[in-house]
């Protein structure tokens, strides 16, 4: 990390409205906490255009709102331009890790791009973030309670704390 810009990190899944605000949410507020507010810039994405324009998922705010995560994001897709522009794109599944290395430019933008479950420690039996969309409540929970664990990681990772 420099101390001239912002470290940029782009949360990718496939819909951009229940996954990726929630981590978008719960890593700012992480960085929030620990009193680096100025030197991160986070944002989210979604493979698919199907929900341009929306709040996150219903079900994903009223899961997250007991936690203290306030979920604002409009749903936007991935662009191009967001290979240049972030230093870190995370996906939350292989299925979006594989897509955004398919939309990549160049084996530099490639080498941008990891797996959220990589930095998932306190569930050994998740190597990813699965898709709520069609799961009831506890596949919402099990989203935000992977996600807290991975953020504070990945934070770490960013920070050189550990790894
Ligand atoms: P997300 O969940 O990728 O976590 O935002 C989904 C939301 C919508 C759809 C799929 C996944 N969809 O097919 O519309």
């Amino acid at each position: 990390m420099t101390q001239h810009r912002k470290y940029s990190i782009l949360f990718v899944c496939l819909g951009n409205i229940c996954r990726s605000p929630a981590a978008q949410a719960v890593l700012q507020r992480l960085v929030d906490e620990r009193g680096l507010t100025e030197r991160f810039y986070i944002d989210s994405a979604g493979i698919g255009s199907w929900h341009i324009g929306d709040l996150p998922d219903k079900r994903m705010r009223v899961h997250a709102r007991p936690r203290g995560y306030e979920l604002t994001h409009r749903a936007r897709q991935v662009k191009s331009g967001d290979f240049e522009d972030f230093d870190l794109i995370v996906g939350m599944d292989a299925a979006n890790v594989d897509d955004l290395r398919y939309l990549a430019a160049t084996i530099e933008q490639q080498d941008k791009v990891v797996m959220m479950g990589d930095y998932i420690r306190q569930y050994p039996n998740y190597d990813h973030v699965p898709d709520p969309y069609y799961e009831g409540s506890e596949g919402f929970e099990l989203v935000l309670d992977l996600l807290e664990d991975a953020c504070d990681n990945l934070l770490d990772r960013v920070l050189g704390f550990r790894y």
